[in-house]
């Protein structure tokens, strides 16, 4: 039986979490804590990195306790700390990785520095036992990409986005519209109500070879379409987030449907190939359902985490520990590992 802390402070949300794997190789959440810090950041529209770093400060060490004794274990009983070293804020980083080294050496257990990508990466693995290789398509407010997942630490990314993230995109657009944040899942709700079909928005990079993604000229068609028909009714806010929803989602089942049948070509004897999509936006029915058909289509298995570990949490950081000691891929030299906000 080997238990794990982990620790996740690289945006807005303070998590730690226990992770235990039995002899049998059965995976099982102990404890998964997390503190959001949504109201702090509420009124400023978005993430705020000084706010959110001090808000770490203040809220790690309990919400470790809190995890620790949710689990019903003591420091004592665990076997590692793995702690998210990036990529982030780099505030929240230092925070969460210098309070990893400091429990880690009071516990005289390892450390494992743990890449925050390969935590989502590696989380169906935890919830669905699923084997390498496959498809994973990354979309929250931070990261937009398409990774093919072959092993722990191995892994080859196909598309990123060149400008906004899909969330932020999700959440510039409430923001234009007069909507809360955060503003994905209100852009849906008022979808619901909207007519697509009353505003052309681009479909960006279309047509285009490579499988990146571009959200910023969307944004921009979004701004032009609002200031040209404001004052906005109720309606004209429907239909816009409806016309939005719709090119983001056409945008996405296009990139990820190439990405499918590359993965095909890549991999023609595997029979039932997953698709694993995570991130908060996966949170999103159109776009969830979207992929649902895609994937019947080509035959092939949306694999889709229960949200609370698909969007930022500690028990993917955890679970990546676990992976990394059992693959024997531990770093040497942990202690003296510093954040990187990029990585
Ligand atoms: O994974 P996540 O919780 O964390 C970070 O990226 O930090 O993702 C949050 C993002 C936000 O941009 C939010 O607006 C978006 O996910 N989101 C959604 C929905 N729920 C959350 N976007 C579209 N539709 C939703 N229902
Ligand atoms: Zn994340």
């Amino acid at each position: 039986m080997m238990r794990i802390l982990g620790i996740e402070t690289s945006c807005d949300e303070t998590a730690a979490s226990v992770v235990a794997l039995d002899d049998a190789g059965t995976p099982q959440i102990l404890s998964n804590v997390v503190y959001s810090q949504i109201d702090d950041h509420a009124a400023f529209g978005g993430v705020v990195p000084e706010i959110a770093a001090r808000a770490h400060v203040e809220a790690l060490d309990g919400i470790v306790a809190t995890a620790l004794a949710e689990a019903g274990t003591v420091l004592g009983d665990i076997d590692g700390v793995a702690a998210t070293a990036g990529p982030g804020l780099i505030g929240g980083l230092i925070v969460g990785l210098m309070t990893a080294k400091a429990v880690a050496a009071a516990a005289g257990k390892p450390l494992i520095p743990v890449n925050h990508l390969e935590g989502h990466a590696l989380t169906a693995r935890l919830t669905d036992g699923l084997e390498f290789p496959y498809l994973l398509l990354l979309v929250s407010g931070g990261h937009t990409q398409i990774i093919l997942v072959r092993g722990v630490g191995d892994y080859e990314r196909w598309a990123s986005t060149i400008d906004d993230a899909l969330g932020e995109a999700f959440d510039k657009t409430a923001k234009l519209l007069g909507l809360p944040y955060p503003g994905g899942p209100n852009v849906e709700k008022q979808a619901l109500a909207g007519d697509p079909s009353r505003f052309a928005f681009p479909r960006p990079l279309r047509g285009e070879a490579r499988l990146d993604f571009s959200f910023s000229g969307l944004k921009t068609a979004v701004r032009q379409a609002a200031t040209a028909i404001a004052p906005l009714s109720r309606q004209d806010v429907c239909d816009i987030c409806a016309a939005f929803q719709l090119a983001v989602t056409e945008t996405l089942v296009e990139r990820v449907g190439r990405s499918l049948a590359r993965f095909r070509g890549e991999f023609p004897t595997i029979g039932e190939p997953a698709l694993v999509v995570a991130g908060g936006v996966a949170a999103n029915k159109a776009i969830r359902t979207a992929l649902e058909e895609l994937c019947a289509g080509r035959s092939m298995r949306l694999v889709a985490p229960p949200l609370a570990l698909c969007t930022d949490n500690a028990a993917m950081i955890a679970w990546a520990g676990i992976e990394r000691i059992r693959a024997r891929m531990t770093a040497t030299d942990a202690m003296t590992f510093t954040p990187r906000s990029r990585w």
